[in-house]
């Protein structure tokens, strides 16, 4: 079938072992698209598919699925190679491709909050699988330094600052700023004025305003650092919305005059007549009082980014109410430029919300300030820790403590489906039970510390694996399956693809573990199952990296 689509042939892990290791029902819809019978064709493609040196002769089932079962051969040799060295489960992409990744993207003057932090950690882990595979990637704080807010903000500077709030807490004071300002315009034309004028200086480069800024952008880029060097997180590039400013009249420019945007009201705007879902929300790119906005600035963006690094695909992770946006970007720049062959994807998350179901907010509904809930996530597992481990000196507590809490917040982001609200808990997050960090970092310590107990013996490395038990068994198909979670993960954006695999993994180890004794046993079953300990503790590790948590030896 030379002609057909098979890009989307895809074989999974089989959903119940008991009928084989993995499956496919991709020829079924292929068979159905020929006009062909299903399980007719399904034999001529086994007839064909020679698979012989990993697995046993493939069983089509059901309407025509395909059932692979590994050959204890194969398991034993991946095993074997994995344990040389020369493979962890997976392979980089022989095809690299450059992806650029925006995220986190603060608001200068404003706090980052749960929902920034859910961006930064969502992102930065996506980051590292695309890495991990092989693949380019270009990591972009797109931070909001540009923008209306600027006008009240500078009144408010030049009326109201308490220089030593802003000494204390920048972001605290310059948000008191903007919402003092905020509130004394509603309704009053004259502070309106003021901060429209503030604005307009602004934009046309008046030196005291372009300072304030200048001083509004580093005191906030210095806070947000902290956040980031805490989390541990990082960016190739931080290229905020001012980046852009001198290309804006151009881009509307060139909308204007390849027809795409049409003058409505006094803005200039581009409607979607033929698009079905954006058909009733068409897009101001310059407004009636020939600003700019936030769509102006991201298809400058856009331009720069295909421009620089001429990428395959572009993500944005943020929050699920900026999906119209956009829908609008991207429609608007596959018009402005139809051949710009990228491709764009929204990874949208959902809120967090508070124990009440609404969205998560201090009791006097004040947005919860990141620092600080990242200090009480390090408290909480201090105590626990001081708990559980009383001996070990403060120092390492400290660091365990840092390890796991900060380990539980990033994991109870990343673990659930990201378009589904969650609800922030911690002792949900914290608990040592349950698809959580603190479980998967425990599963960790205890196979560094079969390792501990061997002192300085070396670790032998098996030619092949018997894999006798049951329980080895399953540890071992559960190795294998790895690099098809990355690619999963990669290809749908979806972390918690990830901390599924990697919370099974420990339970595998777990039952594997109780039932298979490794140090007491003797000759080459103590080898072989040292070496599935070793290579589950490089995958946990590799895996929990890759999300961007810490490990730690101890707990
Ligand atoms: N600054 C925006 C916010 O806080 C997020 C920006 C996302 N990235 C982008 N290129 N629009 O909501």
């Amino acid at each position: 079938m030379p002609e057909a689509d098979v890009s989307n042939i895809l074989v999974r892990p089989c959903p119940e072992p008991k009928f084989g290791d993995y499956q496919t029902n991709a020829l079924i819809g292929l068979a159905k698209r020929n006009q062909l019978n299903p399980r007719e064709f399904a034999a001529q493609v086994v007839e064909q598919l020679d698979v012989t040196e990993y697995c046993e002769p493939i069983e089509i089932a059901g309407p025509g699925f395909l059932n692979f079962r590994l050959k204890a051969m194969a398991l034993s040799d991946s095993l074997a190679g994995a344990a040389r060295g020369e493979h962890l489960f997976y392979h980089t992409d022989a095809e690299p491709r450059t992806v650029v990744i925006d995220y986190s993207s603060p608001n200068v003057a404003k706090p980052m909050h749960v929902g920034h932090i859910r961006s930064t950690i969502l992102g930065y882990a996506l980051a590292k699988v695309f890495r991990l595979l092989g693949h380019k990637v270009v990591t972009d704080n797109h931070i909001g330094d540009w923008g209306t807010q600027f006008g009240k903000l500078l009144v408010g500077w030049k009326e109201h600052l308490d220089k030593e709030a802003l000494g204390q807490d920048a972001l605290a004071e310059m948000e008191r700023l903007y919402k003092l300002v905020n509130a004394a315009s509603d309704g009053d034309e004259a502070v309106l004025a003021r901060a429209r004028n503030e604005l307009v200086k602004l934009q046309d480069g008046d030196a005291e305003n372009l300072a304030i800024w200048h001083e509004m952008i580093d005191l906030s880029r210095h806070q947000f650092d902290e956040i980031y060097s805490r989390l541990r997180v990082n960016f190739d590039e931080t290229l905020g919305e001012s980046f852009y400013n001198d290309r804006l009249k151009g881009v509307v420019d060139e909308l204007i005059a390849q027809g795409i945007a049409e003058e409505s009201e006094g803005a200039q705007v581009v409607f979607f007549n033929d698009h079905k879902s954006l058909k009733k929300h068409p897009a101001i790119v310059r407004k009636s009082d020939g600003a700019a906005n936030y769509t102006t600035t991201d298809l400058a963006t856009l331009e720069h980014r295909q421009n620089t690094w001429q990428p395959s695909e572009v993500i944005y992770v943020t929050d699920g109410r900026q999906q119209l946006h956009f829908q609008q970007l991207f429609a608007l720049y596959d018009r402005w430029k139809p051949n710009h062959g990228m491709k764009f994807n929204h990874v949208w998350f959902g809120a967090i919300l508070g124990e009440d179901g609404r969205p998560f907010k201090t009791r006097s509904g004040e947005i919860i300030r990141l620092a600080g809930l990242l200090d009480e996530a390090e408290q909480r597992a201090f105590d626990t820790v001081s708990k559980k481990n009383p001996d070990l000196p403060e120092e390492e507590r400290n660091e365990i403590a840092r390890v796991v809490g900060l380990g539980a917040i990033k994991y109870a982001d990343l673990s659930g489906n990201r378009q589904s609200d969650y609800v922030f808990n911690w002792d949900t997050m914290l608990a040592l039970v349950g698809n959580t960090a603190p479980y998967l970092l425990y599963a960790f310590t205890r196979i560094r510390s079969i390792f501990r107990k061997l002192g300085d013996e070396s670790l032998t490395r098996p030619k092949a694996f018997a894999l006798d038990q049951a329980e080895e068994l399953t540890l071992a198909k559960h190795l294998l399956r790895f690099g098809l979670v990355l690619e999963l993960v990669i290809e749908e954006c979806r972390p918690n693809y990830l901390c599924n695999y990697l919370y099974e993994l420990a339970g595998h180890f777990g039952s594997f573990y109780e039932n298979c004794p490794v140090l007491q046993a003797g000759g080459d079953t103590r080898t072989q199952r040292l070496a599935l300990c070793n290579l589950t503790g490089q995958v946990l590790q590799t895996g929990l990296e890759t999300l961007g948590l810490e490990t730690t030896d101890r707990m």
